[in-house]
């Protein structure tokens, strides 16, 4: 079942109030709350509950240890060409829902035609590739799903992961400082052996000329540790990869406006434009490589990828391989 939930505003002014670092007394956010003492330490326990780490000092007060900036549309729309944001029928910000993509894979259902996109501050049920759940902490992280209607065949869209995935690397680049941002083959984004980000790809349907996918990106950008012991493999986020706090309206506006863009030229040209750009970022070339699929493991040396989009590995013989799905992993020496 699809949800969507709306924390309250006094939870978000408290987050606020406490955002700057500074003490402050129950009596001082009860005034200005219009709250008793027990009403605010209720509101304190509610945002510890989303994962929230409140330092309370006794006779000091409540201070948070991290910085809260809240997803807010003006502040992404700033970073939106107006002739982007036309195409877009809705740009839609929650604070909790289940998954942005099962939420735009119903929206398609209801709202035939439209394109839109969807930013939440906490997932409930965030997917992963491979059916593995995406770890998704309030207010810690970019959420996104693009719903985008193609006039092709779904057969034309291969390659819609190269676009996606060198949209991510363009967009981290222009809104933040971190370099050596990677992109390994198919859906992950990288930094030192490490993952940041993933793109989880929908079909969403086919009709007469053309057919809809939801698009979904999860970058990690100021994973709490509280919710770090849950992700199995080796991660990272923005902020560590950047030595920045990363303005994540900044970001999540400035990847719609590349992806919507990215996107037009793909529809008209195909991935010829993006395949140098992918090979420029690409984490697997010329590293041994695994690739898994339901039935097979397939190693070479990888060596980019083909005009599909495919992954070209080097087999032992010489020959090269073009794979065109599965799992990839890098084989460490030494
Ligand atoms: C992966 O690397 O396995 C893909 C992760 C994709 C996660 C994003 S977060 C926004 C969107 N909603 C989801 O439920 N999943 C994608």
């Amino acid at each position: 079942m699809i949800s969507m939930k709306t924390i309250s505003s006094n939870l978000k002014k408290l987050a606020s109030i406490l955002s700057d670092h500074q003490y402050h007394s129950g009596t001082e956010i009860g005034d200005e709350l219009g709250l008793t003492r027990s009403g605010v330490w209720k509101l304190v326990k509610q945002l510890e509950m989303l994962g929230i780490t409140i330092e309370s000092v006794t006779n000091k007060g409540y201070r948070l240890t991290q910085s809260l900036d809240f997803l807010v549309k003006t502040k992404m729309t700033k970073h939106i060409s107006s002739s982007n944001l036309k195409l877009l029928a809705e740009l839609m910000v929650y604070d909790e829902v289940t998954s942005t993509n099962d939420l735009l894979v119903a929206y398609a259902k209801q709202h035939k035609g439209k394109n839109a996109a969807c930013l939440a501050e906490q997932q409930t049920a965030g997917r992963g590739r491979l059916g593995r759940q995406w770890i998704s902490p309030f207010a810690a992280n970019i959420y996104f799903s693009l719903l985008w209607h193609f006039d092709c065949d779904i057969s034309e869209l291969g390659g819609l992961n190269i676009v996606v995935g060198v949209s991510v690397a363009q967009a981290i680049f222009v809104a933040t400082t971190a370099k050596n941002i990677k992109l390994k083959w198919p859906n992950d984004i990288y930094w030192q052996d490490r993952k940041l980000g993933g793109i989880l790809i929908d079909i969403v349907g086919e009709f007469s000329g053309g057919c809809a996918t939801a698009i979904g990106i999860g970058i990690n950008v100021n994973m709490p540790q509280s919710h770090a012991d849950q992700i199995q493999k080796p991660w990272t986020d923005l902020d560590t990869a950047s030595g920045q706090t990363v303005d994540r309206n900044k970001l999540a506006g400035i990847l719609l406006d590349k992806l919507i863009t990215n996107l037009g030229v793909f529809q008209r040209k195909g991935i010829a434009e993006f395949i140098n750009a992918w090979n420029d970022l690409d984490y697997l070339s010329g590293r041994e490589t695994s690739v898994k699929s339901i039935a097979t493991i397939v190693t070479g040396i990888a060596q980019g990828i083909n005009e599909q989009g495919h992954l070209l590995l080097k087999m032992r013989d010489g020959t090269v391989t073009a794979i065109t799905t599965g799992d990839a992993s890098i084989h460490y020496h030494g």
